[in-house]
């Protein structure tokens, strides 16, 4: 069951429903997914699954949901949220690959961060990404994420060493550009 708690024009975010297990590890083992995302080579299976959302649905992990359909497409939190810094680090993926290049993660990932900013009182909001995701790049560009250093071949993958991007931006740097 979902509940609309961030609501966007074409998507909302819900709390986590652990039902949901069987859906999500399907994804999880779909390889064209997980290459941009660090559980890859992580062996997944439903229960497993079921124990890891059960962890972070009760963080700030949130379903992302088609407004239109019901249909759950993803999901995106915050990890290793630091109130005393005011700080946190944000991933985001969407499983549902009929969902990509639909502006979906792009309003998901804003309805999160303006949640982060306003309910969570962060102020930093960090993430990693690997230098093939563009399309990862390209959305975190436009919200207003600025590239703060590379991590050089960091990441060992597909028989080719990576660089891992880390990018950041500030509450007001948001607000600047996401009115
Ligand atoms: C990354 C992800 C969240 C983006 O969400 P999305 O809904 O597909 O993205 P959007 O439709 O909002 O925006 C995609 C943008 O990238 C652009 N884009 C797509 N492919 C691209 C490429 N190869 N190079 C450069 N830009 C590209 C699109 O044109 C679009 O920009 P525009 O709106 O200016 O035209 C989603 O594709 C996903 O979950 N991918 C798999 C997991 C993942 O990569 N997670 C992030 C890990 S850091």
């Amino acid at each position: 069951m979902y509940f609309k708690k961030m609501i966007g024009e074409k998507c909302y975010l819900s709390p986590i429903d652990i039902s949901d297990a069987e859906k999500f590890t399907e994804w999880l083992n779909d390889l064209e997914v997980t290459v941009n995302l660090q559980l890859y080579n992580t062996a997944i299976n439903v229960e497993s699954e079921k124990s890891f959302l059960d962890n972070i649905s009760k963080e700030h992990n949130y379903s992302i949901i088609d407004r239109e359909t019901d249909e759950l497409i993803g999901n995106c939190g915050f990890m290793g949220v630091d109130h005393l810094n005011q700080t946190a680090e944000v991933g985001i993926f969407i499983g549902n690959k009929n969902y990509w290049n639909k502006g979906y993660g792009t309003e998901a990932l804003s309805l999160l961060l303006d949640y982060g900013f306003k309910a969570l009182n962060l102020h930093n909001i960090l993430l990693r990404v690997y230098d093939y995701n563009k399309r990862a790049i390209k959305i975190y560009e436009k919200i207003g994420f600025k590239i703060i250093g590379e991590r050089r071949e960091a990441l060992y993958r597909n028989l080719k060493k990576h660089n891992i991007i880390y990018m950041d931006i500030l509450s007001e740097e948001y607000y600047e550009n996401n009115q």
